[in-house]
């Protein structure tokens, strides 16, 4: 029977916006700049030197980065693209816009990340890119794909949406592939609401730029003050896509605190291990040598065989008894409707991971109060 919940429910995941972006917010509005303008240009600056790359272009969504990194890249009808079912959808759609077919190919049991051996296996003459995804925030493993991808001549495409300020034996993610893409939606390990970067190559992030900006020859904002805004060229077929200043206000203060965003998702991450490690049927996440976790994800996988509840009783009780949310990653994309039958390898460990696995709230607003009362229920549930 579902208990009396006395506290206030905790849920998966809150974006922690402080005075800093509201001012800066502030400031941009009465700035009389609102679109992608100065703003902008300082906060893909600052993602340019942090990363270490030739150069990032702030776009208005992850998707938006991906759709300019396909069309960037070249990918077309007919291309194959090899990339995990075990991710978010936005990948394989922009992949089927373009007209290429999205090959799935398994991941690996530890860090859930693309398996290298299982890309090299799935690549044909027909083989275009690999899209690789940083699982939760482990990145993947950068110096086995960058070789993969340069051996064959294929493009290596990172999805680094869950990874900004991950790295992995001195790598970056989103440092290694020729092109690179981050979320800002609400949920990620930095947020503007609703936003993206794209952070790569040079020639591949202008070509981007240029179609991120109705395939105009130069930006509102090049243009502003030195001539009439009316004074351009259209040279490729564009599309909209550009990251207005007002969001890159918010992005520009949530990049400076993705420090201590990450020390404080590493800290509950820390605690989370040590307090459930050992429970029957629970296993907590693997982080490899030499990464820097990016902790988008505290995940945890129930054996349906060993532990006393399975993993959707788990979210169950967890949110009925104890007023916990929590969420799961992902529903493979080769399990929707659109993808049905798109299957051409086995995905063993991905169908394993997918049945398992529970993401806990792991965010820097989390109270201690708030980990206890994760780790306190868990107990509870595995001790009825
Ligand atoms: C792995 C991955 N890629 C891409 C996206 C799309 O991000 P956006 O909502 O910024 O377009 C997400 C969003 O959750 C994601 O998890």
């Amino acid at each position: 029977m579902t208990q009396f919940i006395d506290t206030p429910p905790l849920p998966w995941n809150r974006p922690s916006i402080g005075a800093e972006e509201i001012a800066e917010v502030v400031d941009t509005l009465a700035s009389g700049w609102l679109t992608h303008g100065p703003k902008a240009t300082r906060f893909e600056q600052a993602v340019r030197d942090a990363l270490g790359v030739e150069d990032t272009f702030a776009v208005s969504s992850c998707t938006a980065a991906l759709h300019l990194a396909a069309l960037a890249a070249g990918i077309s009808p007919g291309d194959e693209v090899i990339t995990p079912s075990l991710t978010f959808c936005a990948a394989p759609n922009v992949l089927t816009q373009v007209g290429a077919r999205p090959v799935f190919v398994d991941v690996e049991p530890v860090t859930f990340n693309v398996c290298p051996k299982a890309a090299e296996a799935a690549i044909t003459d027909r083989t275009k890119a690999i899209v690789v995804m940083h699982y939760g925030g482990h990145p993947c493993d950068l110096r086995a794909f960058r070789k993969l991808a340069d051996e064959h001549g294929l493009l290596l495409i990172e999805d680094a949406a869950h990874a900004l300020h991950a790295s992995r034996d001195g790598q970056r993610a989103g440092s290694v592939g020729d092109l690179a893409v981050f979320s800002f939606y609400a949920n990620k390990v930095m947020t503007t609401g609703e936003g993206g970067m794209l952070a790569g190559r040079s020639e591949l992030v202008q070509r981007a730029r240029l179609l991120g900006r109705h395939g105009i020859d130069s930006s509102v904002w090049q243009r502003h003050g030195t001539r009439s805004t009316a004074d351009y060229e259209v040279v490729v077929p564009g599309l909209k896509y550009v990251m207005p200043d007002v969001t890159a206000a918010i992005g520009l203060q949530q990049f400076a605190k993705l420090p201590a965003f990450t020390a404080r998702r590493a800290e509950i991450a820390a605690t989370y291990t040590q307090a459930l490690t050992g429970l029957p049927g629970l296993a907590t996440p693997t982080v490899l040598p030499g990464v820097e976790h990016g902790w988008f994800l505290y995940s945890i996988f129930v054996d349906p065989d060993s532990a006393p509840l399975t993993r959707d009783e788990t979210a169950h009780r967890l949110l009925a008894d104890h007023g916990i949310a929590t969420s799961r990653h992902f529903k493979p994309v080769h399990t929707l409707q659109l993808y049905d039958g798109a299957v051409t390898h086995p995905l063993p460990v991905t169908e394993t991971a997918t049945a398992r696995q529970l993401s806990l709230p792991c965010y820097p607003s989390m109270t201690s109060q708030d980990v206890d009362r994760v780790v306190t229920a868990i107990h509870a549930l595995w001790n009825r």
